[in-house]
């Protein structure tokens, strides 16, 4: 009798442990929100992070859809006697739970980091050791975000590791959101849809345009660079589940072409919108980029379906993503410092797309062209057009299928 009873405990645990899963229903659109590592690194405290609560709602980035205040590496202090991570008491006096009801009390979400190591890359306490206490300790300060990173991971296995604090958040019954920062390592896309809403497909962000920040051992990339490193990676994203090409570094000093180029193909990628400038003090040009409502859109539809680049001519770059109801965003990036004179004759980009399962079918779709930066409407694509892209810029549309085929 004894001896059953332990069998049916064995398989209920087993059970429990093998079927243990991610929150379903978070990110179904790529995550927005804002972070304070590109701009702020390790220099954060309470005041500025309640200083973007506002600002986040003041400019109205909130309610233009960047939902999520997330805290990145340093906000630790010490683990108390029974092992509970605490703030840093100096930078964070009020607490984390304090903070998260006050970014709560704005209409905002509340996004904390740790690591997998037994440091972070920041060399605060880790997760090591202390998964489930941890994803408690976020419940209980009412954590809606996880980004989880990869320092110090030597001897860890990351899918035991990433599955691991899965089962942590699950188990401490909150639903938050799973951001794991493994730099695509062990290639996520593969493995981890059932295990976090979002992987990074790379290494860091180097905030410029088109350049590699090469040290001993590792390397952060430029817009460009990361933009190459994607190829391949569309069919393993879709809804509750993203490609992440890291945060943005639109107004963070890059030109006003690039940063503009920048946030379209993050758009055009499906990334999830993870802002990381100084939203305190941005100038005009900066907020018409993050808040532009109809790119936004691009990235936000409810299809899911990552863009694809259909052909690369001469320094241009030609991107379509199918949208919901059989409209496609279309996108030319020039990747030269040169303004470019091309001439868009559809019938050449007639494809077929194999994720979405879809044709743009150029010969027989008329599509009506609305230019999503300038806010106009450029006919339809019965007729060739003329574009000038200006250096590291972008040109972008919607084509919007035209029903009545005029
Ligand atoms: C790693 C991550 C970054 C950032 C830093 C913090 O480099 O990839 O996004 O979180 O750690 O130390």
């Amino acid at each position: 009798m004894k001896h059953y009873l332990l069998t049916a405990v064995f398989i209920a645990f087993s059970f429990t442990v093998s079927f243990a899963q991610k929150f379903e229903g978070l990110a179904q659109t790529p995550p927005m929100g804002w972070n304070s590592w590109n701009k702020f690194a390790c220099n954060i405290d309470e005041n500025i992070i309640k200083g973007v609560a506002d600002a986040m709602v003041e400019t109205g980035l909130r309610d233009a859809g960047y939902i999520y205040l997330n805290l990145d590496d340093c906000w630790h202090g010490e683990r108390d006697s029974l092992g509970f991570i605490q703030a840093d008491p100096v930078k964070f006096p009020s607490g984390i739970k304090a903070l998260a009801d006050y970014v709560h009390s704005k209409g905002l979400k509340i996004g904390i980091y740790s690591d997998a190591g037994r440091k972070t890359c920041g060399g605060r306490p880790g997760s090591f050791g202390h998964e489930y206490q941890d994803a408690l300790q976020y419940a209980k300060w009412g954590i809606d975000y996880l980004k989880y990173d990869w320092c110090d991971s030597y001897d860890i296995n990351p899918v035991g590791a990433y599955n691991l604090m899965r089962d942590a958040l699950r188990a401490a019954g909150r639903p938050i959101l799973f951001s794991m920062c493994e730099w695509g390592s062990s290639k996520p896309w593969e493995w981890a849809a059932e295990t976090g809403h979002m992987w990074r497909t790379t290494g860091d962000i180097f905030n410029c345009f088109d350049c590699v920040d090469q040290h001993p051992g590792f390397a952060a990339y430029g817009v460009l660079q990361i933009l190459d490193m994607q190829n391949g990676l569309r069919k393993y994203a879709g809804p509750g589940h993203w490609n992440d090409p890291d945060m943005l570094e639109v107004g963070n000093g890059q030109t006003v072409n690039e940063d503009r180029a920048h946030f379209s193909m993050w758009c055009m990628l499906a990334a999830p919108l993870i802002l990381g400038n100084d939203i305190r003090s941005m100038s005009q040009e900066t907020k018409d980029i993050i808040m532009n409502k109809e790119v936004i859109a691009v990235n936000q539809d409810s299809l899911g379906v990552q863009g694809l680049r259909f052909a690369v001519e001469d320094g241009l770059e030609f991107w379509f993503k199918p949208l919901a109801g059989d409209d496609w965003a279309f996108c030319i990036l020039n990747r030269t410092t040169e303004p470019r004179e091309y001439t868009i004759d559809w019938q050449k980009f007639n494809l077929y797309d194999d994720v979405a399962k879809r044709f743009t079918d150029f010969d027989s779709k008329v599509y009506d062209v609305r230019n999503l930066w300038t806010k106009q409407a450029e006919g339809n694509t019965k007729k060739v057009k003329a574009v000038t892209i200006p250096g590291h810029d972008v040109v972008m549309y919607r084509l919007k299928v035209n029903k009545k085929g005029k």
